[in-house]
């Protein structure tokens, strides 16, 4: 994009109604009382009954979809290749080459790094190890900010900016205050960044630092940071960039598309993602209800839903509670991008779980350990929420919901050197004090210690004698 110069404002009057611009294409609908309203509240909530609020678009109809779906499909491919025109910067982004798909913001107002089109791997270790015949990981960690937050933020940050906020603010366990922190910096306003203290990684928080955001680390956990952000809404002309914020959804919602894209429009038969405030299942969920509803795929993947043990209220809602609630809890879990108890789009979430057929799992400190592991020895790696997934994976298989020739898809959220402390901490054998226990044992096959020895070359030869012989 050219940077177009934008001089930021608070909005003329403190209004708590944000305009949802001329939408053209889109409108705002409650998921509890399908209200429809023209405008937003700050906190994304529907102003008759709490809820949240999500797009919809009324001209799409299953009777007569509204585009020709294979001129899209080959027009999103050929905007990969786009150079020099107005409209390049869009094109190039794995965003906004499916901006049919999205809300209409001008062009003068987008903030992008060029995110999404990110890699689709095979997996053939982690596959061996999950005893499936088709593995492959969509790494949204190669993202510009190394999450997948940086696909829903462009759009919620331009939207942001078309508002003519001067400061946008999330809380986070660190990954969303990254990417917000980024896009905040490239479109000239201000970030306000929450963070429980010392529960996110030093990888993250010095993005937020480097990106310039005011960054508040409170003395609670990510649920406590929530609470004072809403409040805060409440008083100050403050741009809510959490992912309740319904354009964030639609952002997220575009890592699906190029995955089927990438697929040759063939569905595999399960997609698995980590669950933590549930955001992200919620948009790939709506993504792939959407494609099926404009024809651009013929049948749904199962998408399934995987948390830590110690953070797993949805799992506990949806097996204990049959989904008719979620008790919120104290979470807890190494995992610390998914230390969530009280997960704001459950309800979006448990819709989409519903939809597709999925399942819910929660999987162990070590499984989420091990699996990051596997994940690193494909020559990939993820950072440990992402390993939920293959933990989960190896779960549902043995429980027989996913079969050995069944294609299956892990969303890999954010990338390895996210949370290097967690990764040395492993390999070194200190993340946990259980090394005789059988898991213990398991993981001591992962382990890749440094070894640190003399700078001698009959040493490095017999490292590597050793090595040879072990491996
Ligand atoms: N994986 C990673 C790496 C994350 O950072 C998050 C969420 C998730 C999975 C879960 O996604 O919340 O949409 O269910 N991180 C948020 C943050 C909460 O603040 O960075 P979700």
């Amino acid at each position: 994009m050219s940077m177009v110069e934008h001089h930021c404002c608070r909005p003329p009057d403190h209004s708590p109604l944000l305009t949802t611009q001329a939408v053209l294409n889109s409108r705002l609908r409650c998921i509890g009382c399908g209200a429809t309203p023209d405008a937003a509240a700050q906190n994304f909530r529907c102003t008759a009954c709490g809820e949240l609020l999500e797009f919809f678009f009324p001209g799409w109809t299953s009777a007569s979809p509204p585009f020709d779906v294979t001129t899209l499909k080959a027009m999103w491919l050929e905007r990969r290749q786009s150079t020099g025109k107005e409209l390049a910067s869009l094109d190039q982004s794995g965003v906004w080459r499916f901006r049919e798909l999205l809300p209409h913001i001008p062009v003068e107002h987008v903030i992008t790094l060029r995110e999404g089109n990110t890699p689709l791997y095979s997996l053939p270790r982690c596959a061996r190890a999950a005893g499936v015949d088709h593995l492959q990981a969509k790494h949204q960690g190669m993202n510009p900010t190394a999450s997948f937050k940086d696909t829903g933020m462009t759009v919620a940050a331009s939207s942001a900016r078309q508002d003519g906020f001067r400061w946008v603010a999330c809380a986070s366990t660190g990954n969303t205050s990254a990417s917000m922190a980024a896009y905040a910096a490239r479109g000239d306003m201000r970030s306000l960044v929450l963070i429980p203290e010392g529960k996110i990684s030093w990888g993250k928080l010095s993005q937020s630092l480097d990106y310039g955001a005011l960054t508040c680390q409170l003395r609670t956990d990510f649920d406590g940071c929530v609470r004072i952000l809403n409040e805060l809404v409440r008083e100050r002309p403050i741009y809510l960039l959490n992912s309740v914020n319904p354009y964030r959804i639609e952002g997220q919602k575009t890592s699906a598309i190029e995955l089927l894209e990438q697929l040759g429009w063939e569905t595999p038969d399960h997609i698995i993602l980590p669950g933590g405030n549930l955001g992200n299942s919620s948009a790939i969920g709506k993504a792939l209800l959407e494609m099926q509803e404009l024809k651009l795929v013929s049948r749904l993947p199962k998408l399934s839903i995987i948390q830590a043990e110690g953070a797993n209220p949805f799992y506990r809602s949806v097996r204990e509670f049959n989904g008719e609630k979620l008790e919120p809890m104290i979470a807890e879990t190494r995992a610390s991008a998914i230390r969530i108890g009280n997960p704001a789009s459950w309800k979006k979430a448990l819709r989409v779980l519903r939809a597709t057929g999925g399942e819910v799992e929660q999987v162990t400190e070590f499984e989420i350990a091990s699996a990051k592991a596997e994940i690193g020895s494909d020559g990939i790696g993820c950072e440990p929420a992402s390993a939920v997934t293959l933990a989960g994976l190896k779960k549902l298989r043995r429980r027989g919901f996913i079969r050995a020739g069944d294609s299956v898809v892990l969303i890999l959220t954010g990338h390895l050197l996210k949370d290097p402390d967690f990764t040395i901490r492993f390999h070194r054998g200190e993340l946990f004090d259980a090394a005789s226990s059988a898991a213990g044992q398991e993981m001591k096959s992962l382990q890749r210690a440094p070894v640190v020895i003399d700078a001698d070359l009959g040493a490095v030869i017999a490292a590597l004698n050793a090595a040879d012989r072990n491996s």
